[in-house]
């Protein structure tokens, strides 16, 4: 009856915590390395958190494009971000979905959009916390890493266009086997890539879906998060 007493008047105080379920043991581990914030931390940040959590839009009051704003100790979970701890780091839970309702970025229903982050980007953030959470004074330089069509556009092109556009065969003679045949383009359509312009490469429209004109328009499409390559690819020249 005591027992039973003692939680019911502990109930407020803990109702926060009851909600948790942190077992570091479950958490993916920090990365063995030594983490650099601009070149690794800062980018999944922009990418995951941003759109909510910037100069934009500020959800559940926490802003984390300023160090001021990352460090912010939450109302109900403690710390957002613990130098040295990630283990005691609100930001770390919510990745790792160990506070109910609260993970982030909040899952979605639109494709593509505020997906979990990977094992290794909460091994990369786990790292940096535990490295001492060094964020450099002033505006970040953002390092901008290039795409190139070996690298990313290539292998994506492999899996997703080269049944149809191959070799001597290639449908419309539009072939993706090299960046070359890609910016020669194909028979009907012409040069559909103009490097370091977006409004004048084609692709673009065809690759979003939205060119109606093109048959298999569903073969066409690609996700948000590789036609955003494709587009980086283009602007920064199409090498
Ligand atoms: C699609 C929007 C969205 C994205 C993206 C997003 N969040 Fe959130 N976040 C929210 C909302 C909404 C809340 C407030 C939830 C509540 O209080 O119930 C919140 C609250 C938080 C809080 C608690 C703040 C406080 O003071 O209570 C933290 C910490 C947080 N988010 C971290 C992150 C991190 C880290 C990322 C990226 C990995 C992220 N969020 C991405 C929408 C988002
Ligand atoms: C299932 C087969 C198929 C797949 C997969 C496919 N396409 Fe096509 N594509 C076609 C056909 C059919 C045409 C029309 C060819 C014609 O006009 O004769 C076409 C036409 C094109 C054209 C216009 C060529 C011209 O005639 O100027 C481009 C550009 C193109 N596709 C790009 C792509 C890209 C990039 C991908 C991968 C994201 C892709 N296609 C995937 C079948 C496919």
């Amino acid at each position: 009856m005591k027992a039973l007493l003692l939680l019911v008047v502990a109930a407020p105080a803990v109702l926060a915590a009851e909600k948790a379920r942190i077992d570091v043991s479950k958490m993916p581990l920090p990365v063995a390395r030594k983490v650099d914030f601009t070149r690794e931390v800062y980018p999944i940040f922009k990418e995951s958190c941003f759109s909510c959590h910037g100069p934009e839009k500020q959800k559940g009051k926490y802003r984390m494009d300023t160090r001021e704003g990352a460090f912010k100790v939450t109302d109900d979970y403690g710390p957002a971000i613990k130098a040295g701890k990630s283990e005691e780091s609100a930001i770390i839970h919510m990745v790792c979905d160990m506070i109910e309702e609260m993970r982030m970025p909040p899952p979605s229903d639109k494709p593509g959009q505020s997906e979990k982050l990977t094992r290794d980007q909460i091994g990369i953030l786990r790292a940096w916390i535990d490295q001492g959470a060094v964020w450099p004074d002033g505006p970040i330089q953002e390092v901008v890493k290039p795409v190139t069509f070996a690298g990313e556009i290539q292998p994506m092109f492999a899996q997703a266009c080269a049944s149809c556009h191959t070799g001597a065969g290639a449908k419309g003679a539009f072939a993706v086997d090299t960046a070359e045949s890609v910016l020669k383009g194909g028979t009907t359509y012409g040069k559909v890539v103009t490097p370091g312009n977006l409004a004048k490469s084609s692709l673009l429209t065809i690759l979003a879906g939205k060119d109606e004109d093109l048959p298999l328009p569903e073969k066409h499409k690609l996700p948000p998060k590789q036609l955003a390559l494709v587009e980086k690819w283009i602007s920064q020249g199409a090498k």
